[in-house]
């Protein structure tokens, strides 16, 4: 008898067709409505593996409901929606989908420090509710970004890609990183500073480390009043690095210039949420690796991870290491 699989969200056909070569496989047919809670409890308690999304909570009380369960597949980079000592514990395997989003969530990173610094959304809007009476000397004017300083925190596959980017626009670039990267500065262009000093140099300060409990609120008022009143901060990464409440007060209170974010505290950011009311902040609903390709390659190698780890000896992007 085959094994069998939950998958928690309606994904690419062709990840669907792969994993059901292999398993006896239940999804959650909706493509924009996570799973709810309930469903997923009642899910978990027969299947050897489950494939899921960064918008499910696998904490420690839904694995001790899962006898059968060996592997969780995320499919994402990041996987802080997991408790990964919990599942260690039990002998459960982690995967992840590293390498395939590199590019296109640099891409984004990139799109969004643009769109930041020069203000497109709302010299967009502007024109669209006919604001727009003349060409103006000062009309709508941001920063540049050729030449400027970027800081990078978290020199990892997208920090590097970011990089590159970077300079392709001539900047001086900045990073810090848990270790520093000797081996990748040359060849990258790139320096390596203490973040206090990164946060008083930059024009951008880009985040983009992984979300764990020692980066959680990582850039709060105090790294806030480091930066320069005319820099800009991008966050791709996770929301709760970034302390938004004391990045709403900097922003009103013009320590900072602008911030361009892709990630929140809460997803879907609420509403009413004070960041909304401010225009000098550049709002997206996380789609940093949201190109048609890729999200289709993450999904397959979500679905390959999955098939690995039931099926051959040697899991493949495995994140629990501490299992082999
Ligand atoms: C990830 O993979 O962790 C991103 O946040 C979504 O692509």
């Amino acid at each position: 008898m085959k094994p069998s699989i939950y998958v928690t969200r309606k994904i690419p056909d062709t990840a669907l067709q792969l994993l059901k070569e292999h398993f006896l496989v239940e999804m959650w047919e909706e493509e924009e409505t996570p799973v709810p809670r309930e469903v997923l409890i009642e899910k978990i308690q027969t299947v050897d593996g489950l494939y899921c999304l960064l918008t499910e909570q696998v904490d420690q009380g839904l694995l001790e409901l899962a006898p059968n369960l060996k592997v969780i597949s995320n499919m994402a980079v990041g996987y802080n929606n997991i408790d990964i000592k919990a599942a260690s514990n039990k002998g459960i395997m982690v995967t992840n989908t590293p390498g395939v989003l590199t590019e296109s969530t640099a891409d984004l990173t990139f799109a969004l420090l643009m769109a930041t610094a020069r203000r497109i959304p709302e010299a967009s809007e502007f024109l669209r509710q006919g604001q727009w009476k003349s060409w103006a000397p000062m009309m709508l004017t941001g920063q540049d970004i050729f030449g400027a300083t970027i800081g990078i925190v978290g020199m990892g596959r997208i920090g590097e890609a970011v990089a590159k980017r970077a300079r392709g626009f001539n900047m001086e670039i900045l990073y810090y990183n848990r270790s520093r990267k000797m081996e990748k500065e040359a060849e990258l262009g790139i320096s390596y500073v203490e973040l206090n000093e990164l946060l008083q140099r930059s024009d951008f300060v880009v985040i983009l480390t992984p979300y764990t409990n020692e980066t959680k609120n990582l850039i709060s008022k105090e790294e806030l009043l480091l930066m320069k009143d005319t820099a800009i901060l991008i966050n791709v990464a996770r929301g709760g690095i970034v302390n938004e409440a004391e990045l709403y007060e900097a922003l009103v209170q013009k320590k900072i210039w602008a911030a361009g974010l892709d990630v929140f505290e809460q997803e879907p950011l609420p509403m009413d949420h004070p960041l909304l009311t401010l225009p000098n902040v550049v709002t997206l609903p996380h789609i940093g690796s949201a190109s048609i390709k890729t999200r289709i390659k993450m999904a397959e190698l979500a679905a390959q991870n999955l098939i690995h780890a039931l099926t051959k000896d040697t899991p493949q992007n495995l994140v629990n290491k501490d299992l082999l």
